[in-house]
């Protein structure tokens, strides 16, 4: 069973799912999967800051070649590219499919993008950057809702997809925020969106990067469990602009410095280094592990192929059963 959109038609794909490119967990394997199983990959180049451990251009060259002969793409963060816009050149040499943007103004980038006959991808996180990539030439728009995992803003999932829609037709536009099942999928699109861009749910599987001691945390903590907050950005030294902040499960590093960066700054480089040292040790007391609030639909670790596959089956039997289960159109009163 197939679902087609005008996103399905624009990239030549299966099904309306597109893997969000989650900086350091999207690897070029998760990618691959979900191509393979019909939906985008995007590989999560992220910040292209070698000094994270990931997203260099050797690391980026290493995903393609992990995703194999399938067709995949790969996302930046545009302000963090602003300082490294090599490293899009160096993913460009691959063809990816498609080229997502958030955080950012793309306009230094787009004409390079569609020159290569990628789709570009824009994520935003307000009806007015929603319009402003849209004239920019953005291919495809995700509106994101506050409860997504990772970097965002503070609009919600549900009215801001449709209000997008409605304001960049005929751009069409794919729903990211909480998306984490069949229901979630259906849902998105009864709401105007062409597909979805899911990320917490794909941190969960088998071919996800990221230490298993993160995957089993995912598996499970709920959507209560989870913050925004600046601290794990601070803590790596990293300085986001505002309006953002990342959605992180709450942690006992969150829990003594949420809302005191000034006192972790003054820490300096020991604290930072000790940071890190959990992150790669899987230390999830430490350590940053980005995820939403979809959290509560999580808790097990499939194949991504299986993911996919269950999802779209779920939709389609959300949007073909509900009349059966628990929608009645009644056209008289009800006695
Ligand atoms: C672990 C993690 C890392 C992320 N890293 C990025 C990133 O590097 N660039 C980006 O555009 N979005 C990133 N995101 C946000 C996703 O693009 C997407 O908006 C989000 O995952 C959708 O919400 P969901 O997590 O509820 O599915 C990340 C999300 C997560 C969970």
């Amino acid at each position: 069973m197939r679902l087609s959109t005008a996103i399905t038609r624009l990239l030549g794909i299966d099904h309306p799912v597109l893997l969000a490119p989650m900086g350091g967990v999207s690897g070029g394997a998760l990618a691959g999967a979900v191509s393979a199983a019909g939906g985008l990959g995007l590989i999560g180049a992220g910040y292209a800051d070698p000094s994270l451990g990931w997203g260099s251009d050797d690391w980026i060259a290493g995903e393609f070649d992990k995703a194999g002969n399938r067709t995949v793409g790969i996302g930046f963060i545009t302000w963090a590219l602003d300082k490294r816009p090599g490293a899009l050149d160096a993913a460009l040499e691959r063809r990816p499919a498609a080229v997502m943007l958030s955080f950012g103004d793309i306009a230094p980038y787009a004409a390079k993008v569609k020159d290569t006959g990628a789709a570009l991808i824009c994520q935003v996180q307000t009806l007015a950057d929603a319009k402003d990539v849209a004239a920019k030439g953005a291919d495809i728009v995700v509106a994101q809702g506050t409860e997504a995992g990772g970097h965002g803003a503070d609009r919600a999932t549900l009215p801001l997809v449709p209000a997008v829609a409605d304001a960049v037709a005929p751009v069409p536009v794919a729903a990211a925020g909480g998306i984490a099942d069949g229901r979630g999928l259906a849902a998105a699109l009864m709401l105007g969106a062409e597909g979805v861009l899911v990320g917490t749910r794909f941190w969960a599987t088998q071919e996800a990067l990221g230490h298993p001691n993160q995957k089993a945390l995912i598996e499970r903590t709920g959507g209560d469990d989870t913050l925004r907050t600046r601290v794990f950005d601070t803590a790596r030294g990293l300085t986001w602009p505002k309006p953002y902040t990342g959605r992180a499960i709450r942690n006992a590093f969150a829990d003594e410095w949420h809302q005191r960066d000034d006192d972790l700054r003054a820490e300096g480089p020991a604290l930072r280094e000790r940071f890190f040292a959990a992150q790669r040790g899987g230390d999830t007391d430490t350590a940053v592990t980005f995820a939403g609030e979809g959290l509560d639909l999580i808790a097990d670790r499939p194949a991504a192929a299986a993911l996919v596959e269950g999802m779209v089956a779920d939709a389609v039997d959300a949007i073909l059963a509900a009349p059966d289960r628990h929608v009645r159109v009644a056209d008289e009163a009800e006695g």
